[in-house]
């Protein structure tokens, strides 16, 4: 298949939105950057553009997608209820990188939820995504646009690099700032449950709601056959072709433990200032107090290893409350959970 690639800049916008609503509007699917990760987009009322956001990206068929709309009117028909919290929540977070489960209508089909009476809605802030939500004129159901197992997206190269040949269109709206994936809260119980660790903190969540809670199953290895709220958990995600393994410690014990552990190919993810302190080949990936940038350049990071055909890779663990919960969780999926406590 041929893939078209479109630059949206501050002028052209609008005709790229236009360009993606045409195809979405045919039944296709589009690849579009959103401020967290690239997502790959399908009109919720195409079936057939849903079933192809599964093949193309080899998703697991009980693993359901979330839909993004580009105003709160549009909310409307898709869910049973907005229960008072979650309009809190909306309120401050939305437009931004959070995603509210509610309980479905009979709108939103069988392949977006898996089956599921639920519906995970996210309302996006960057502009490239809103345009092309609004030229489309439907909600999109959109994943990550990375190939199932394999680190986000966070550039349109490496959507190109997943997905080239594969659609038909590609809009590359440069570096997504968030860099992590949206927050994903339950609001179908008595209190708000965090079901995936995002750049909106625990913290700030409890700053309106102090009952808000994390599910217990983010922060450990999750059995193929267990039944959890949110079904993302039981996948390997994030993972490069490298062995990760997570090594707790200061920069004094990290730095020895990689020297007596040295093998060719292996590679050191570490904090911004580290390198020189650490004997074997790094590359940084954030400020040591800095979760933003962390987050900001992780999953390039992680796709740059591969891309250097690097075979074990040891990362200086970071913090794991706070906004460093979201990077903290996603380098223990990459990692299988394979951590060294010094
Ligand atoms: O930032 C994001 O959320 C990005 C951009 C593109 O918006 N999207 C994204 O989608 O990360 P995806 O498909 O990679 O992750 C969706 C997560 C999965 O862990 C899935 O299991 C969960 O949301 N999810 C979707 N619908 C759900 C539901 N009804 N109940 C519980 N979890 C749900
Ligand atoms: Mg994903």
């Amino acid at each position: 298949m041929k893939t078209e690639l479109i630059k949206a800049g501050q002028d052209n916008i609008r005709e790229a939105a236009e360009r993606a609503a045409w195809f979405l509007n045919r039944d296709r699917i589009v690849a579009i950057p959103t401020e967290t990760v690239y997502g790959l987009a399908a009109s919720i009322y195409s079936e057939d553009a849903l079933r192809e956001v599964y093949r193309v990206k080899g998703r697991p068929q009980d693993n359901p997608v979330i839909v993004h709309i580009s105003s709160m009117e549009m909310l409307d028909g898709l869910v049973a209820e907005i229960p008072q919290e979650a309009s809190l929540l909306a309120e401050r977070f939305w437009p931004g990188p959070l995603t509210m489960i509610f309980r479905k209508t009979e709108r939103i089909s069988d392949t977006i939820t898996c089956g599921m009476d639920t519906v995970a809605i996210r309302y996006p802030s960057h502009p490239v995504a809103n345009a092309v939500i609004k030229a489309a004129g439907v909600p999109l159901a959109a994943p990550s646009a990375n190939l199932s197992g394999k680190p986000s997206p966070t550039t349109a190269d490496h959507c190109v690099h997943d997905l080239w040949g594969k659609i038909p269109l590609i809009i590359d709206g440069g570096q997504c700032e968030v860099g992590v994936e949206s927050t994903v809260v339950s609001m179908t119980g008595d209190h708000p449950v965090i079901l995936r660790p995002g750049i909106i903190s625990l913290e700030e969540i409890r700053g309106l709601i102090p009952s808000a809670e994390v599910s217990e199953a983010v922060t450990r290895k999750v059995r193929d056959d267990e039944k959890v709220m949110s079904p993302g958990l039981k996948y390997k995600h994030y993972s490069p072709e490298c062995k990760v393994t997570i090594v707790k410690g200061d920069l004094e014990s990290f730095s020895a433990f990689v020297r007596d552990n040295y093998r060719d190919g292996d590679y050191a993810m570490c904090f911004f200032g580290d390198e020189n302190s650490i004997p074997v080949p790094c590359i940084p990936y954030g400020g040591r107090d800095d979760a933003r940038s962390q987050a900001h350049s992780i999953f390039a990071v992680l796709r740059q290893l591969d891309s250097i055909g690097a075979k074990r890779v040891f990362v200086r663990a970071p913090q794991e409350s706070g906004e460093a919960m979201a990077v903290s969780n996603r380098l223990m999926r990459a990692a299988g959970f394979d951590e060294v406590i010094l």
